[in-house]
């Protein structure tokens, strides 16, 4: 048993360190002095000048932040980009109906006329940025208070900001790095007129649905077109009917030599959060508390969801994107929850927090700033603990469920008790809005659950008055308590709703204070206030400022080691190879999946797996056209590039810097990258371009599209489309 552990200390030890081959997510703009070197070793063949560069065009600026959370890159120089089908979701499904049922049916636009306009989307891309370290932390000195010191870095902020977008239409925003040790300005260009150009049906484009989701090997489509349109000048501007297709000044070529194993690869995206720093502590709680709570509620909720969409094709419809969402982030935390064992990242966190103690302990000065850093840590999380648990019930449980968000449209009315057109007007908007995607009977199984789950799993000092009221009220039944709700409230159909907005009047207003469903958020979001607020935000600050100091002494502590700052949603390149992996003992995983693995999947009864006709004709026929590689439609592949969410529809390049994927996911037995990054597991997934173009071409004969691009196959030799 001794010498077991001690040889597990021993491999913790060996492979902490080891180089971190592929790991990191690198800022485009100090490429040349850290990474290009070593790109270039590792097979890329262009400058770092080619990726980011602020005298010429370069990558960046075909690279740009689609909507709110995914990436998205130019495929022609009309303003045609590419991002992922699960990215163009939410757009894709506003312009479906029952009729036009774009989610099963796909959508092209034959001409540009035929492009939808999406209100509400838009692209963002980056024109420059810069250090600003030393202007934001300006006047911070170690004696202040952590509220002054964020005072302090606002205020710079703001003044770095308007000066940085003076006399110009663009927009800035300025990020912490390292935990607050680094700031960098990010100066943005946005465009508000972008349209639908096309995407396959579900069946391609969420092919193996969330069944396939995170996993390898995959046959996912995940992909869907839409334009940028600019004013005549080329300028960004609001939706007009005579825009005009953006002119950029980057846009990526198509490579059709397709990925061989080893081959290079970069991933160009905007990352949105990893938590690479962590302590053992703060992972213990992921891995105790977090992960299994919210794991526990998303299961009801897709249970239930299940079960009423495959029963009924509009709650289908209505609930395909919050399906998605739920069960996304579910199988995640499953995975990274099963990674981070396997890994035993808290063991391995442990032997790097006892190096860093004994470095700490090592001279006067590392000690008084360093010295009592780790168990104040260790100390605070373990006071989060209960009210970590208090939050994941309070969003999962509570604030997150549907009518209790719609019934937060209604507080302002209610506690402000006045009555202005406007206020009714956007009421009645997000009435409709709302009950679009909305059925009352799976609606109301979905709250009964899991306030019945809240009920049974937190403490009762953590509980939203309601709970009590169900108790005593209810004698603890839970439904009999939502069977009221639903009966009583004015707000829980839209019919109800609708009709109070029509007839306004004080008397309504007085009465809707007592609404059974306004009652029930008042509960839910007072315990937020009064119970979990306050302590959260004295802790996490707490945090904040112990995992700055933390971060700043691992940085003095190696200091020839390279350290890439977590994902915050800004720009960075990651690199990696294109190779398969082994997920467990005896079992070989290959780099690429094919059209041969969609038929094989194939089953007309399995809605995930139910491949169109068409496409199996085009099999049958192996009519492949110019997208085959040696008789065979790849379908996706995977590298060790390190992504997270966000890099969701970001360009995978070749060592020449053209097109050869779209990345869209991770396999399972690796999303523990978000904390811990295993070279041998963490794979991104990425469609294979020419499967992209196959479908556009063969399967929707919108040959006009492919003609906008341009093909490049090696030493490039541009490809002609007749
Ligand atoms: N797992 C991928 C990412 O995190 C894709 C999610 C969309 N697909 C789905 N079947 N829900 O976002
Ligand atoms: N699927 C993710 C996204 O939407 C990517 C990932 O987490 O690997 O951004």
């Amino acid at each position: 048993m001794k010498i077991q552990k001690f040889l597990l200390v021993f491999l913790i030890i060996l492979t902490t360190f080891q180089t971190k081959a592929d790991e990191g997510m690198w800022i485009p703009m100090l490429l040349e002095k850290y990474n290009i070197a070593d790109m270039q070793e590792k097979g890329f063949k262009l400058t770092a000048e080619d990726i980011y560069s602020v005298n010429q065009a370069s990558m960046k600026d075909a690279v740009m932040i689609f909507g709110r959370g995914c990436t998205g890159e130019l495929i022609s120089n009309q303003g045609l980009l590419i991002t992922n089908h699960h990215c163009g979701y939410g757009q894709i499904q506003a312009h479906s109906s029952v009729e036009h049922d774009y989610l099963t049916n796909g959508y092209w636009a034959m001409s540009k006329e035929q492009e939808l306009a999406c209100p509400g989307l838009n692209v963002t891309f980056l024109i420059r940025m810069e250090d600003v370290s030393t202007q934001v932390l300006n006047g911070v000195t170690s004696e202040m208070s952590e509220e002054e010191r964020q005072k302090t870095i606002k205020k710079n902020s703001v003044e770095i900001a308007k000066t940085a977008t003076a006399e110009t239409h663009y927009e800035a925003s300025i990020k912490p790095f390292y935990y607050g040790n680094e700031y960098y300005l990010f100066v943005y260009e946005v465009f508000n007129d972008v349209r639908y150009v096309g995407s396959p049906p579900s069946a391609i484009g969420k092919f193996g649905g969330d069944t396939d989701n995170w996993m390898w090997p995959r046959h996912t489509g995940d992909f869907s077109l839409f334009r940028i349109y600019a004013n005549q000048d080329n300028q960004p501007a609001e939706y007009a009917a005579d825009n005009v297709p953006y002119q950029p000044k980057k846009y990526f070529a198509i490579a059709m030599d397709g990925v061989k194993k080893d081959d290079f690869t970069m991933v160009f995206g905007y990352p949105y959060k990893t938590e690479e720093y962590l302590t053992s502590y703060a992972i213990q709680q992921k891995l105790e508390i977090d992960n299994p709570h919210r794991i526990k509620a998303r299961q009801k909720k897709i249970d239930i969801l299940t079960l009423a969409m495959n029963a009924d094709a509009k709650v289908r419809i209505q609930y395909a994107a919050k399906h998605a969402g739920i069960s996304n982030a579910w199988k995640k935390w499953i995975g990274e929850s099963k990674g981070l064992t396997r890994m035993h990242a808290v063991e391995k966190k442990e032997v790097l927090e006892k190096r860093f103690q004994e470095w700490a302990n090592s001279t006067p000065e590392n000690k008084k700033k360093y010295g009592s850093l780790l168990p104040q840590l260790k100390t605070i999380y373990t006071k989060l603990t209960p009210y970590r648990l208090a939050y994941a019930y309070y969003y999962e449980a509570g604030v997150s469920l549907d009518i209790v968000s719609y019934a937060g449209y209604w507080e302002k009315l209610i506690t402000e008790k006045k009555i202005d057109t406007n206020t009714v007007e956007n009421l009645k908007k997000a009435t409709t809005g709302f009950y679009k995607n909305y059925n009352a009977t799976t609606d109301k199984k979905l709250v009964t659950s899991l306030l019945q789950l809240y009920y049974d799993n937190v403490d009762a000092n953590y509980q939203p008055t309601i709970l009590l009221t169900i108790k005593n009220k209810y004698k603890g039944h839970v439904k009999a308590y939502t069977d009221q709700l639903y009966l009583k409230s004015k707000l829980v159909s839209e019919e109800k709703a609708m009709n109070l907005l029509n007839n306004f009047n004080g008397s309504t207003l007085k009465k809707l204070e007592k609404d059974p469903l306004y009652l029930l958020r008042q509960s839910i979001v007072a315990l937020y206030d009064f119970k979990i607020k306050d302590s959260l935000l004295v802790l996490n600050n707490q945090i904040d400022l112990l995992q700055r100091t933390y971060m700043e002494g691992l940085l003095a502590m190696d200091k020839d080691k390279l350290f890439y700052p977590d994902a915050n949603q800004t720009l960075r390149v990651a690199y990696g190879k294109v190779n398969g992996y082994e997920p467990i003992d005896g079992v070989s995983y290959k780099h690429y999946t094919t059209l041969e693995g969609i038929i094989e999947k194939d089953n007309p009864e399995i809605y995930d797996y139910d491949v169109p006709d068409q496409l199996k004709t085009l099999y049958n026929k192996k009519d492949y056209g110019q997208y085959a590689e040696n008789g065979e439609v790849h379908v996706c592949f995977i590298a060790s590039n390190h992504t997270t969410g966000g890099n969701s529809g970001s360009p995978v390049l070749n060592a020449n810097g053209d097109l050869i994927g779209v990345n869209f996911d991770r396999c399972w037995e690796g999303t523990m990258s978000d904390i811990m990054y295993d070279k041998d597991q963490c794979r991104n997934i990425a469609l294979d371009i020419r499967y992209a173009l196959f479908i556009i071409d063969k399967f929707a004969g919108a040959n006009h599209l492919i003609k906008e691009m341009s093909l490049v196959r090696k030493n490039p030799v541009e490809i002609k489309v007749e």
